[in-house]
């Protein structure tokens, strides 16, 4: 009788817990408008739900992408790495930067961690694989589509900051650069503007042979795509 007592417990807290997500959620999602927030949760749900917690590619969240569609904001826009903190503060000011986590499904979703379980229509926010755990996990595919979209809607003059305090600022295992970087469309970005932030101590400029490499990528492989007499296969 006391593991029956105990165990009803533990479901009524779990799944107490995932209404506070769902609440959260959806109360983040109101405060945009001219959403459906509930198809939005719907979509988001269908993503990671009864799924293994590490089988869950970037693309099972390509309907809640559709169902919330990224706003874009030509010359607003910002990308970041290694810097959230300040990068949000500033984002925060004033309507100068849009930061992927100042869209809707990036503020919804920004600061949480959810999975789900084989078997379950549930949404667990406790016991989900950690960030290096497993590559296909629930939170790092949401970050790395939700981010794919964000490079997708890049538009006229971008900015990227970067951390001057570490030795190699454009991280090619980073997620701005293996991803985002990648999908800005020459057609749409003009320029990008990189911002180096100095935490304590700066241990790099400009001169950086990371951001070197970051400025070949963009003149060989950006502007070669808009040159048909180029070939632009090893860009990537
Ligand atoms: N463990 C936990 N979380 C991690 C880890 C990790 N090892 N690596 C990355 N993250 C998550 C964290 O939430 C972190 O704040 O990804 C975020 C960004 O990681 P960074 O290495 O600082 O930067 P980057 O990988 O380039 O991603 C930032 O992606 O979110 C978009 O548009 C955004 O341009 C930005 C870029």
């Amino acid at each position: 009788v006391l593991l029956l007592i105990i165990a009803i417990a533990l479901g009524v807290s779990l799944s107490r817990r995932g209404n506070e997500f769902k609440n959260t959620f959806m109360q983040r999602c109101e405060k945009f408008e001219g959403y459906n927030c509930t198809e939005i949760w719907d979509a988001f749900q269908k993503a990671y739900v009864d799924r293994d917690q590490c089988d869950v590619p970037p693309e099972a969240y390509d309907s809640l992408i559709e169902a919330a569609p990224l706003e874009t904001s030509c010359n607003r826009m910002m990308f970041w790495s290694k810097t959230k903190d300040v990068a949000q503060d500033l984002a925060a000011k004033g309507d100068c930067f849009l930061t992927v986590e100042r869209t809707l499904l990036g503020s919804v979703l920004d600061g949480l961690t959810w999975c789900g379980k084989r078997g379950s229509d549930e949404t667990l926010t406790t016991g989900c694989p950690e960030w290096n755990e497993c590559v296909k996990n629930p939170v790092r595919s949401f970050w790395n589509r939700v981010s794919a979209a964000f490079g997708d809607a890049a538009c006229g003059d971008v900015t990227a900051m970067l951390n001057a305090s570490i030795p190699t600022p454009f991280d090619p295992k980073s997620i701005f650069a293996s991803i985002e970087v990648k999908r800005f469309k020459s057609s749409k970005v003009k320029k990008l503007d990189i911002v180096l932030v100095t935490e304590m101590n700066s241990v790099t400029n400009c001169t950086n042979k990371s951001l070197q490499d970051l400025q070949n990528i963009l003149t060989e492989c950006l502007y070669c795509s808009s040159d048909p007499n180029k070939s632009c296969g090893s860009c990537w």
